[in-house]
């Protein structure tokens, strides 16, 4: 079974407070960009265990630690499922804020449900997925949420971004996601951030913000640079995803994307 894991972008990100178990409460907006994705391949075998093999953009983390094999512990460990195979074709790039290794784990997590005719209800797969990681969860439902508590408690919210541009760049530093949360101030904004969403894309610069830009920026100027460089170009929003490092941006206009193509491989028409 060959299943698209493909990654997303948060429009908007607001850390609200430090939790006793040292995650924090937050609140995104989750949104699946289909255009840019991991392709998950697994089977049944006749061996014993897993065996995972990858290839792609080389991965930095040793392959027992990769999220795949850790989705396929979970389900071994609960449901018994075994002897399989797993193959990772990498093409999200990781360190990136776009949820590339979360949306790995959940599309085992999916695949394994299938193959071995499990029949999980939705909310079991969340729970499952939300055991891995913080933004495994979205990736069970997979189109725009709201994403609050450590990222795993969802509200479908009505964003439709059909006809912009989407323009991603990958700077080459990575962020760490665990540093990203160690520089923010927690906050409570005034407005709730899916209030601010329903103003029209072009209001959204200043108003539609991500608590991790401040300090990731001081510490990686150069992200902060190509964020400025894509709102020169044109766009009508350009904000860091998550954590970061990757920039995104939507703009309206064929012609000023155009301009960006020598930059980044990742532009998409929604
Ligand atoms: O869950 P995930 O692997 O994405 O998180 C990586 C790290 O980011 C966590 O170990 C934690 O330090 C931090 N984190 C957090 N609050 C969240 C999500 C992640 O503090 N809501």
């Amino acid at each position: 079974m060959i299943r698209k894991a493909n990654c997303k972008i948060n429009l908007g990100l607001d850390v609200l407070r430090r939790r006793e178990d040292g995650y924090h409460d937050l609140q995104t907006v989750m949104f699946p960009v289909e255009g840019l994705y991991d392709i998950v391949e697994v089977s049944r075998g006749d061996l014993c265990g897993a065996e995972f093999r990858s290839e792609g953009l080389v991965i930095d983390c040793p392959d027992d630690k990769n999220l795949c094999l850790k989705a396929f512990r979970l389900m071994h460990d609960r449901y018994g499922v075994d002897g399989v195979r797993i193959r990772l074709d990498k093409r999200v790039p990781f360190g990136a804020g776009l949820g590339g290794g979360s949306s790995d784990a959940t599309a085992v997590i999916l695949a394994l449900d299938e193959l071995f005719d499990l029949r999980l209800d939705e909310q079991t797969l969340i729970g499952l997925a939300a055991e891995l990681g913080s933004d495994t969860a979205f990736f069970v439902r997979n189109t725009p949420q709201l994403c609050e508590g450590r990222g795993e408690v969802m509200t479908p919210v009505d964003i439709d971004l059909k006809g912009l541009w989407l323009v991603m760049v990958k700077p080459d530093e990575g962020v760490s996601t665990k540093d990203a949360y160690s520089g923010v101030v927690p906050a409570v904004p005034e407005t709730p951030l899916v209030e601010r969403l329903t103003l029209p894309v072009w209001c959204w610069q200043g108003v539609v913000t991500n608590d991790f830009e401040e300090s990731v920026f001081a510490l990686h100027p150069v992200i902060a640079r190509v964020k400025e460089r894509l709102l020169k170009a044109g766009a009508l929003y350009a904000s860091m995803s998550g954590s970061g490092s990757t920039v995104f941006a939507l703009f309206d206009s064929e012609e000023a994307v155009s301009s960006l193509r020598d930059e980044t491989p990742y532009i998409f028409r929604l």
